[in-house]
């Protein structure tokens, strides 16, 4: 995180703010108790890009791919993620942390709603075509729509059809905090499971 950035602005929506290059990192106002952090003037960690990787590789994490509706194409897309994780019962919001880089993810929020699909331990190549930038990310993929008509992948184990509540820049990515407002479990069976770069099973 840049010197000084702490915490969340909300970040423009739409199509005329993809345009612009809105999908930048931007910097926040106070917390929304009040209490703004001094900036630091603590160098930042010179941590190897690296090492990062693979020590927080040994957190073992599911994988979801997060969909929508393109506003602008009407075609489905989407991006694999496992930075996925609840954040609040009451009221309902999870969350999950976005590259700078993505290139889908301003798609996905220009669309009013977007579907979290907790994907089973089956769907490896679903999460790795969702993960490929440049191609169609839903080509040979069976779906179907949840109530506001955000695809629900086959074969996933869960879905929650969600809205951005809000989102935050954090270093090279976007934490996105996401209210839901649908979801059901979906098909039985073990869930993709992501540890140390690579997919295994949960025997549990
Ligand atoms: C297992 C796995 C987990 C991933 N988790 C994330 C994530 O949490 N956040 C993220 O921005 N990208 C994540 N990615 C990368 C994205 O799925 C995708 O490669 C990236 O968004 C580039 O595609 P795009 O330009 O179409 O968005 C992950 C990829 C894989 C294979």
């Amino acid at each position: 995180m840049p010197d000084g950035a702490t915490a969340a602005t909300p970040i423009p929506r739409g199509p005329a703010a993809r345009s612009s290059g809105q999908n930048t990192p931007r910097r926040a106002p106070a917390p929304a108790n009040g209490a703004a952090r001094p900036a630091t003037t603590e160098p930042v960690a010179d941590i190897d890009k690296m090492r990062f990787r693979t020590i927080l590789g040994r957190f073992a994490t599911g994988v979801v791919a997060i969909t929508a509706i393109d506003p602008e194409t009407g075609l489905p897309t989407g991006l694999a993620a496992n930075s996925f994780t609840s954040v609040s019962l009451d009221p309902p919001l999870v969350s999950f942390c976005v590259a700078h880089t993505s290139s889908t993810w301003p798609r996905l929020r220009d669309a009013d709603r977007h579907c979290v699909n907790i994907l089973s331990a089956p769907q490896r190549e679903v999460c790795l075509q969702l993960a490929t930038k440049g191609v169609d990310k839903f080509a040979g993929l069976e779906w179907t729509e949840s109530p506001g008509g955000s695809p629900v992948i086959h074969g996933a184990l869960a879905w929650l059809e969600c809205s951005v509540e809000a989102e935050y820049v954090a270093g090279d990515h976007v934490i996105v905090v996401a209210q839901v407002h649908h979801l059901d479990k979906h098909h039985d069976g073990d869930p993709l499971v992501f540890y140390k770069g690579a997919y295994g099973r949960f025997e549990g």
